[in-house]
């Protein structure tokens, strides 16, 4: 038994620890409640009384050497772990990966900028609408097939076959925020809303239900086409490049009158024709018009004393002639490999 005890203080000095799982072998090799150490504690009862002394002795001798063999290699081994102490505590840190703007804010942000460059602000109006914002004030006339279930999303109606003024929906124009504004503020205004729009749309390359309007608004004493023509001509060469030029083609919207669409020069192609342009030399970027004398008055605006203009365009059908990226889908999912690409831009 003694030899036993003598033999183990000769190899627990030998034994290598180089992991803490190497340390945990030990442990439970000679120190854990079924090692061999205390194994030996236990047969110290059956020691002859006259051998009982130095059998103890050389038995807590033993325990401690294997205690401190544990204790200092744990120590060394844990400091190892959580770092020697002197790292380069100046050394840069690793940079956190930074996001980027999506397509449709930059162009929203751009957009905003060139109107507040000539006086116009910005205002909003709530997504979930009422048919009186959305069509009855901007003299869509009852039968009018947008109001259709087929294009608009309703939350409520109030009857299955009639449009209603309070019926609930989800606005399908961002025209909806011209009547808040006329109906809160007095003449003169100019103003800007930005906003998405909802519509009933099957999603494809080319239409989705969810995308976004920029709408524009001008009213004051004296406003005339001139000033409309005029007006977005600055914007589109801001946007599309100063050599862009516009055209103007006559129309039709229920809340303006006249009302036209305007083009811009396609400048891929300068003008010549392409396949972005279908070969026309032009692209078609907005609706617009005189605001009709009915919307004024619907607004309470008095129609003999004021006249405006406004106009509504998508902020998508901006970004993809802007990034020539012509999936609409794209601007929807959000993938990061999409929305890394944008990481230079404002
Ligand atoms: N609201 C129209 C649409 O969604 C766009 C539009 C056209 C807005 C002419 C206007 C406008 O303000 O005058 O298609």
């Amino acid at each position: 038994m003694l030899d036993k005890v003598k033999s183990l203080l000769d190899e627990i000095p030998l034994i290598k620890v180089k992991t803490l799982a190497d340390l945990e072998l030990f442990r439970l090799k000679y120190l854990s409640k079924k090692g061999l150490i205390t194994e030996l504690f236990e047969e110290f009862r059956n020691i002859p009384a006259d051998h009982k002394r130095e059998f103890g002795q050389k038995l807590n001798e033993l325990k401690q050497m294997a205690q401190e063999k544990y204790n200092t290699i744990k120590k060394e081994l844990v400091s190892q772990e959580e770092g020697s102490g002197d790292e380069d505590l100046t050394r840069p840190a690793f940079p956190f990966p930074l996001g980027s703007r999506h397509p449709i804010s930059i162009v929203r942000r751009e957009i905003i900028d060139i109107f507040s460059r000539i006086g116009f602000t910005v205002s909003e109006g709530p997504e979930i609408e009422d048919d009186n914002h959305v069509f009855t004030k901007l003299n869509f006339a009852p039968e009018h097939p947008a109001r259709d279930m087929q294009d608009t999303f309703y939350i409520f109606r109030n009857s299955a076959e009639d449009s209603n003024p309070d019926d609930i929906l989800l606005r399908t124009h961002t025209s909806s925020v011209q009547v808040r504004v006329m109906q809160s503020q007095k003449p003169p205004i100019r103003t800007i809303s930005p906003g998405r729009v909802f519509r009933n749309e099957a999603i494809s390359a080319r239409a989705h239900c969810i995308f976004h309007q920029i709408e524009g608004l001008y009213i004051d004493e004296n406003v005339s086409f001139a000033d409309l023509k005029q007006t977005l001509l600055f914007f589109a060469r801001e946007l599309y490049g100063k050599e862009t030029k516009i055209r103007l083609r006559p129309s039709y919207f229920p809340f303006t009158e006249p009302s036209a669409e305007m083009d811009v020069s396609c400048k891929i192609c300068g003008g010549k024709g392409c396949n972005v342009c279908k070969y026309t030399g032009w692209l078609e970027v907005l609706g617009c018009g005189m605001v009709h004398p009915n919307v004024l008055e619907a607004c309470d605006i008095d129609n003999k004393k004021y006249t405006g203009f406004a106009f509504g365009m998508g902020i998508e059908r901006a970004a993809m002639l802007k990034y020539q990226v012509n999936d609409l889908r794209l601007y929807f999912e959000n993938d990061l490999r999409f929305l890394d690409q944008f990481k230079t831009a404002l």
